[in-house]
């Protein structure tokens, strides 16, 4: 029977077990390293696939981290999954370094990503530095994300230039839900080549990856062809480098009606409620504490 080396495999094959991909930064062999924006370039040529989540908090990274997801985002959908607000319009500097801090903390091989919020970089390059100096210098983040591809053009320059590796994020920006709302971007040929310039522009400013939201799956797919950076895809289609998915959606945590994009992988909301419950009828019935919960 003719082996063949893992050199010879299809990348997809490779991709497959995600215990060797990306994980520590080199492919196949264990290290206990941060995962590098170059490691993420890496991954492109070689056409391996990566997972990216959410974490707003030391406890819930450390398991991501240890579960091998080499992508954490301290997204400022911390706003709604977290901090009880109605859209991420309200987060701020101060709260996205706190938490970011705290996963920082929880992680010791995750590259972890700062959101900047609303108001911390649209008021020019300037200002973007001083936000994105701050997440890197008290929270410890290794990059940071803001929303806008030509719109956010001398930011991510001035940030790169000034060793800040940046994130972009296109397509539904929900910084923008007063003007935009929330629906698909990109339909129609006038807002598709928008977005396709908006992707190239933030790859000529020096951004390292650029996350496409509700994007059509043909759309995500012609950007991701079209740039050397990876497209990191959340309700963009199979097509894309990576995907990411807020924690809480895709654990089953979040309540109410989840967006069609969103897949459950567990269903914590139910397992904590039912857990919560146990407890109160064992206080009220008089099943816990028992000997063992007692000091003597
Ligand atoms: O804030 C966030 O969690 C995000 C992801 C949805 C990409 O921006």
């Amino acid at each position: 029977m003719t082996q063949i080396s893992a050199a010879q495999k299809p990348a997809q094959t490779q991709a497959a077990d995600s215990s060797k991909a990306l994980y520590g930064g080199i492919p196949g062999k264990s290290s206990t390293r941060r995962i590098t924006v170059r490691d993420l370039t890496g991954a492109k040529e070689r056409g391996e696939k990566w997972p990216m989540l959410t974490a707003y908090d030391a406890m819930t990274a450390s398991v991501f981290d240890e579960a091998g997801i080499p992508v954490l985002l301290v997204g400022d959908s911390m706003g709604n999954c977290h901090l009880g607000y109605e859209t991420t319009v309200p987060v701020t500097l101060d709260e996205i370094a706190l938490l970011s801090a705290a996963v920082v903390r929880g992680t010791s091989r995750a590259l972890v990503v700062g959101d900047l919020p609303f108001g911390s970089y649209q008021e020019g390059p300037v200002q973007a530095l001083r936000s994105a100096t701050r997440l890197v210098k008290e929270a410890g983040v290794g990059a940071v994300k803001l929303e806008g591809g030509e719109r956010s053009l001398a930011q991510t320059e001035l940030l790169v230039q000034s060793g800040i590796p940046v994130m972009s994020h296109l397509g539904l920006t929900p910084q923008s839900v007063n003007t935009m709302g929330y629906r698909v971007q990109g339909r129609g040929d006038e807002d598709a080549h928008r977005l396709l310039r908006d992707a190239k522009a933030a790859e000529a400013a020096g951004a390292f990856a650029v996350v496409l939201e509700l994007v059509p799956e043909e759309l995500a797919a012609e950007v991701t062809r079209s740039l050397h950076i990876p497209t990191i895809g959340i309700g963009a289609g199979a097509e894309c480098d990576a995907q990411v998915l807020v924690w809480t959606d895709m654990m089953g945590l979040t309540s109410g009606k989840l967006p069609r994009f969103v897949k459950q992988y567990a269903q914590l909301r139910t397992v904590m409620g039912d857990a919560a419950k146990a407890f109160a009828e064992d206080v009220v019935g008089g099943g816990f504490p028992q000997a063992e919960h007692a000091f003597h």
